[in-house]
């Protein structure tokens, strides 16, 4: 598991309490919408015979479980919860729970992983959005232009190929980009999505630390980081959810955050900087 655990963006983050938490920087994001009127999950159909083939007969993120009024996320308590490096044994149950609380999430799949759990991916693309985090978790920094475009194409493949749409975002390894890899994510029409709160709950492992260092750490607009790996952290959902609505935070996916507008090849890590509501 060792090179599969974690995210670390050395270059900005600083350490508090055990935990990191971006500061809420935000590149290159677009200017934001007026968050009034219909808004629809982004995503790319693939073609309709591939599609109807591989019906599950749940609603696929072409066709949202909750077709959703655009918060202005620079005016509502926004928050976006995110699993990475699954789909596994604990998406499943994790999904039942967003579900029955009717939270949106957003999920960065390795395509290795998809391949594996294939019922887990579709659970999750049937009721939150579904993204790309690379195939085998494989740094892209570590890799020629040539081969990120081909662990591109092959996980976008194997997404599609799963549960009836190909991914819009991308959320690199480890967070980890070059001047190279931007470059082939701008060029294969990818947004690249960060995060600005990580409990590091692949970590510590235990339920009660997770929900209270996201507790602690999440601001409006903030976009957190979790694992759909780990038993401890499917536990602390529930009360991640009950907490923050408490405080009034509203839950998107990580494209409603920035209204459906985010640009292939910008980076974004959360909004906090950008809030403007109401303390
Ligand atoms: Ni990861």
């Amino acid at each position: 598991m060792g090179a599969r655990l974690g995210h670390v963006i050395r270059a900005v983050v600083a350490a508090t309490g055990g935990f990191t938490l971006l500061a809420g920087c935000v590149f290159g994001a677009p200017t934001p919408t007026g968050g009034s009127g219909a808004w629809q999950l982004v995503s790319q159909s693939v073609a309709p015979a591939e599609s109807a083939a591989l019906d599950t007969g749940r609603p696929g993120p072409e066709r949202p479980a909750q077709p959703v009024q655009a918060p202005d996320c620079r005016v509502e308590r926004c928050v976006a919860l995110t699993f990475d490096d699954g789909p596994s044994g604990q998406t499943t149950r994790l999904v039942g729970l967003l579900e029955s609380a009717g939270v949106p999430a957003t999920f960065f799949a390795l395509g290795s992983q998809v391949a594996e759990h294939p019922a887990a991916a579709r659970a999750a693309a049937g009721h939150a959005e579904i993204a790309s985090h690379g195939w085998a978790h494989t740094s892209l920094t570590k890799l020629t232009g040539h081969q990120i475009a081909a662990e591109l194409v092959r996980t976008n493949r194997a997404i599609a190929e799963t549960v009836g749409s190909r991914p819009t975002l991308f959320r690199p390894p480890y967070g980890a980009v070059d001047a190279a890899a931007v470059d082939e994510l701008r060029r294969a029409g990818l947004p690249i999505a960060l995060w600005s709160v990580d409990p590091e709950d692949w970590k510590v492992r235990d339920a009660d630390a997770v929900h209270r260092r996201v507790l602690d750490a999440v601001r409006p607009g903030s976009v957190v980081l979790l694992h759909d790996l780990y038993a401890s952290t499917v536990d602390a959902v529930p009360r991640i959810i009950a907490d923050l609505r408490a405080q009034g935070f509203v839950f998107v996916t990580v494209s409603q955050m920035w209204g459906g507008e985010l640009a292939a090849g910008e980076t974004y890590t959360g909004r906090e900087a950008e809030w403007v509501g109401r303390q």
